[in-house]
């Protein structure tokens, strides 16, 4: 069976009972995780960009565990100096592996660490997880481009960030995922933090009458089975 777990924040575990795929693992600090990192067992780490909230305890998870980060160069590069596995790649670079493919692709935002480094292009990923197209978005605003990731790759579940401020609010996603044709979406980047306080539910009405998704709304800790 594959499902696709929600931890809090833009923290997702996507598996089956072979393939561990962690991203944007953010526990240490945040309020709303539903795990603390050390229980976690990935086997593939991916992270959309530098800020805390999104890298969070991914170095960490490598060393204990020896999965790799897989990311842009300049991230991957810095995961790797403080003892990381990586997987350096970049927007355009589909990465195969045995349970589909890692396709990276755009997202308009920034990407920096907490203590000061650059860490290249933000992005977001499709996922294909043995035939099932998951795409996280990152932290993005919205743009016309999500259309050209519907028409290349299938959605078949997005994870779009609702809070706004930082990223797309409820109106936008709803658009997002319009653009994105996609079958399911999972709110995400939401209630974590008072600058991006969200009702998913508002989210997942606005959703069903404007597109032809199902919103699926997880609490942290919940997951949905992947057909
Ligand atoms: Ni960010
Ligand atoms: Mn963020």
């Amino acid at each position: 069976m594959k499902t696709i777990r929600f931890l809090g924040h833009s923290c997702f575990m996507i598996s089956n009972d072979k393939e561990r795929i962690l991203i944007d693992p953010f526990l240490t600090g945040n309020p709303l995780a539903a795990v603390k990192s050390d229980e976690l067992k990935p086997t593939l780490i991916l992270v959309t960009h530098g800020h805390g909230d999104h890298i969070g305890d991914a170095v960490e998870i490598s060393v204990r565990t020896g999965a790799p980060i897989l990311g842009v160069f300049e991230l991957v590069n810095y995961c790797m100096a403080k003892g990381a596995k990586g997987i350096s790649a970049h927007m355009g670079g589909k990465i195969p592996f045995e349970f589909g493919w890692v396709k990276i692709v755009p997202a308009f935002h920034s990407s920096s660490t907490g203590d000061g480094v650059y860490t290249g292009h933000p992005v977001g990923f499709v996922i294909n997880f043995y035939g099932h197209h998951i795409y996280h978005a990152g932290d993005t605003c919205i743009f016309g481009d999500m259309e050209l990731i519907s028409r290349l790759y299938r959605v078949d579940t997005a994870l779009l960030p609702i809070g706004g401020n930082y990223v797309m609010d409820i109106d936008d996603a709803v658009e997002a995922a319009r653009l994105l044709n996609c079958s399911n979406a999972i709110p995400m980047h939401y209630n974590t933090f008072p600058p991006i306080e969200a009702d998913p539910v508002v989210f997942r009405e606005k959703l069903e009458n404007k597109t032809r998704a199902n919103g699926v709304v997880l609490k942290p800790g919940e997951e949905m089975v992947l057909e």
